[in-house]
């Protein structure tokens, strides 16, 4: 989900950009947190052994589903990051993209600290967020008045 008009546009650029910072993710065991409408999903099921797509939005997960049909390795969890529980060890790749700006300082550190448990010990966390500016150029009023001010050396 890019809250963008031009979405289609960016997501041409963006998605081989954000994968080639990735390390080799052949067999491996990943977890896609807060993974929306699967934009990433199946492009990580297309080489690893397995990928668990979370989100808690009920509808994404089955639009996932839709979009991702032809894989038989996704397995899909509607769950809030929060209070998610995985088994510890057990994935190779933490991947999030656009996830952590939802949640408070208190969750993003508690987030953290889980995927640090559910990584093997030579497991990537992987985490993309857009620093810069809001993601996004429609619903400018839900974002406030912000939203058009920053310039390199604000605060
Ligand atoms: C901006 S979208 C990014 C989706 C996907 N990562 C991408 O890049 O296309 C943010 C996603 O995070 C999900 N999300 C936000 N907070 C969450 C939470 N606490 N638990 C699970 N999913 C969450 C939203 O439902 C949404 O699908």
């Amino acid at each position: 989900m890019i809250l963008d008009d031009n979405a289609a546009e960016i997501a041409k650029y963006e998605q081989p950009e954000i994968m080639s910072f990735l390390p080799p993710f052949v067999d491996m065991n990943i977890v896609e947190l807060g993974a929306g409408i699967g934009r990433f999903t199946g492009l990580f099921a297309e080489k690893a052994d397995r990928v668990l797509a979370v989100d808690f939005m009920e509808s994404y997960v089955e639009q996932n589903k839709f979009n991702n049909s032809n894989f038989t390795n996704i397995d899909y969890k509607c769950a809030d990051v929060t209070t998610l529980q995985l088994t510890d060890n057990s994935y190779d790749l933490v991947f999030t993209n656009w996830l952590l700006m939802y949640l408070d300082d208190q969750e993003v550190h508690a987030l953290i600290q889980k995927t640090m448990s559910w990584l093997r010990e030579d497991g990537y966390l992987f985490v993309r967020e857009s620093c810069f500016k809001p993601s996004g150029n429609l619903y400018p009023q839900a974002i406030g008045s912000q939203r058009f001010s920053w310039a390199p050396g604000s605060p």
